[in-house]
């Protein structure tokens, strides 16, 4: 009944979602999946985008008690990759075909608005083909409207929780959901690609938490989701909690390609990390885009937001090799083409 009102109308109500969410079965999750796999290749066919990751920074102002480099974790090792060092990923990426380059880090002080406008320029004018995206956390509008101005193209940032109370069981008190909402309006309205996303299985997570998700997702029409399991970091607070389900991630992933069908979806390194065929399973049930890494071998173990990430020892192109017979093997095909979201 309910699958079929999702499948119909793109959306149910929170309690609806709930309803979904406690009572599923391998036949809902089967039927869900095939419709997320349909509506994917409506709109993108059989393409797999693939985004060039480059973890520039694990210095982090901030302390979310779920997040291996959350400030007071003192055993990380810290780095910065140099502006010539970020430039050289780029042109390694570029060079092996990548259209989209991803500056991920920590909310890091020392990249302050001049110098982050700085790469973004330069950046923008060595591959006026490539899509940048900006994936650093909070900031304020003017400077969201100044790194937009300076060429970045897209923005990613997971709201974590759509419930204010967890988000407070997840996030110290200089954090809020509020300011997190605002961000992402913000950065829609001046006219980002835009992504939101949460972790599965997060600790003090429902299935109301996760309805009210749902919710907020179909409001905010993001152009990408990002959802992956939680994993424990042994560094954090919550290094002894549960890792998250890969089984609920994928009947997520299912869900949310229905709510938002056009939307560019991440099979995530910590699907991939809690499965080792959990990227597979992801493109299976409705993720369209995979993100390998592009930083530097040597500080890769070092961007370590949980335990056993995959890929850290491996070269960028050795990834790319196996990502392109990953994607494959399930029927789809790695393109190195930008990737925009689709627009009618
Ligand atoms: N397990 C899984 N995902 C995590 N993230 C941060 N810490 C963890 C963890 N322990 C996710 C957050 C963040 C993104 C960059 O990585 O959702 O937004
Ligand atoms: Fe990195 Fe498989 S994608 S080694």
């Amino acid at each position: 009944m309910l699958v079929e009102k999702l499948i119909k109308e793109h959306c149910l109500s929170k309690e609806e979602y709930i309803e979904l969410l406690d009572n599923y079965t391998a036949d809902t999750m089967e039927k869900l999946r095939v419709e997320a796999d349909r509506l994917k290749r409506q709109y993108y066919g059989d393409k797999v985008f693939t985004r060039g990751l480059i973890e520039f920074t694990n210095y982090c102002k901030n302390n979310c008690y779920y997040c291996g480099i959350r400030l007071d974790n003192k055993n990380a090792s810290r780095y910065r990759l140099t502006e010539e060092e970020i430039l050289l990923s780029c042109k390694t990426g570029y060079d092996l075909g990548f259209r989209t380059f991803v500056l991920q880090g920590g909310e890091d002080p020392y990249f302050t608005d001049d110098r982050m406008v700085e790469i973004i320029k330069e950046i923008k004018s060595l591959y006026p083909d490539c899509a940048l995206t900006l994936s650093i956390g909070e900031r304020s509008h003017d400077t969201y409207k100044r790194f937009k101005e300076a060429g970045a193209d897209r923005y990613l940032l997971r709201h974590e929780t759509a419930n204010e109370e967890h988000y407070n069981k997840l996030h110290p008190e200089n954090l809020s959901l509020k300011s997190r909402m605002e961000c992402l309006y913000d950065l829609k309205s001046l006219g980002f690609q835009v992504g939101a996303g949460f972790m599965v299985g997060s600790p003090y997570q429902t299935n109301e938490t996760l309805a009210e998700d749902l919710v907020f997702l179909k409001e905010l029409d993001p152009d990408m989701v990002g959802i992956g399991p939680f994993l424990p970091s042994h560094d954090t607070i919550f290094a002894d909690c549960e890792k998250g389900s890969v089984e609920k991630t994928l009947l997520l992933l299912s869900i949310i390609r229905i709510i938002l069908p056009k939307a560019l979806i991440p099979a995530t390194t910590a699907l991939g990390t809690a499965d080792p065929k959990g990227r597979e399973k992801g493109l299976l049930a409705g993720a369209n885009v995979v993100m390998p890494n592009l930083s530097p071998v040597t500080v890769r173990k070092k961007y370590s937001l949980y335990d056993d990430k995959i890929c850290t020892g491996e070269e960028a192109a050795e990834c790319q090799g196996c990502l392109t017979r990953r994607v494959a093997s399930v029927g789809f095909q790695l393109v190195s083409e930008r990737g925009d979201v689709y627009r009618d």
